[in-house]
């Protein structure tokens, strides 16, 4: 049953506002090869993310700060490669755009002109202002992304639910407004109180994606391979699994195993 409100044949970042204007929840996932790109994006999924969660289920980080630019361009390249119909987002990762709006903008640049990607996210409100606005001046398209930023994870102390309490509730409200009227596209809300979220999506005209911000907003975001159930580990109450990956790829590995050393594969059919 197809749950889509329009067809769009390529989703633009003007696609992302009509939906929210129309009523139509927008599906975005996390991709970072080109064999899932070619996956998600056939599946009709609007928006890949190249997330910097690359560095945590990739390449195995604990945060997603050590990820590079140049690494995010790699993984971006892969995914822009695969893709007919999605949007494609990629992160700004640490340290490409908090230290100055010039290099804000040239990380963005790079993004955009090596990976062939359509818009760029990047975590903050007030604090990253003057990065936003240059970046948004070039004409490259901007994903804001508040609530829990795991970039700032030392500062935090813990990936615990954000903005409970008044004041920082009330900073995220004024830090959504803001990056709506400087002219981003979206915003990603991460692991913040339902109904706060639910008030920030009705209070501004751009989309609201959240991951853990409950059912109030424009839009869902999952990182692709805790949705499959491929990191069985990680099991945060907003998660909901589709499938359970981790258990049939360790089925299939074994198989593959045990018919090597049994003899059974290759067999006389599997031969030249
Ligand atoms: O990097 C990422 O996957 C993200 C999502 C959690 C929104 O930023």
């Amino acid at each position: 049953m197809s749950v889509a409100k329009k067809e769009y044949k390529r989703i633009t970042t003007k696609s992302l506002v009509d939906m929210k204007a129309n009523g139509e929840k927008i599906a975005m996932l996390t991709a970072y090869d080109y064999s899932m790109a070619k996956i998600v994006d056939g599946a009709g999924i609007d928006v890949i993310l190249v997330g910097d969660s690359a560095s945590n289920v990739m390449a195995g980080h604990e945060t997603t700060l050590p990820i590079t630019l140049d690494q995010m361009i790699y993984h971006a390249t892969s995914v822009v490669r695969a893709i007919t119909r999605s949007l494609v987002v990629v992160d700004l990762p640490f340290g490409s755009y908090q230290s100055d709006p010039k290099e804000a903008l040239r990380s963005a640049i790079r993004i955009m002109k090596e990976s062939g990607a359509h818009a760029v996210k990047l975590e903050g409100g007030k604090e990253v202002k003057d990065s936003i606005k240059r970046i948004l001046h070039a004409g490259i398209p901007v994903m804001g992304h508040l609530g829990l930023t795991p970039q700032s994870i030392y500062k935090f102390g813990t990936y615990t639910v954000r903005a409970r309490e008044e004041q920082e509730a009330e900073k995220l409200k004024s830090d959504a407004k803001m990056l709506e009227k400087m002219g981003c596209f979206a915003v990603v809300l991460e692991k913040v109180p339902a109904e706060l979220a639910k008030e920030v999506a009705e209070s501004i005209s751009i989309p609201v994606i959240g991951i853990g911000a409950g059912k109030g907003v424009d839009g869902q975001v999952l990182v692709v391979h805790d949705m499959l159930g491929m990191t069985h580990e990680f099991n945060p109450r907003f998660l909901r699994r589709y499938a359970d990956l981790h258990t049939e790829m360790t089925k299939a590995f074994e198989n593959y195993r045990d018919d090597v050393k049994s003899r059974d594969f290759p067999s006389d059919k599997e031969q030249y």
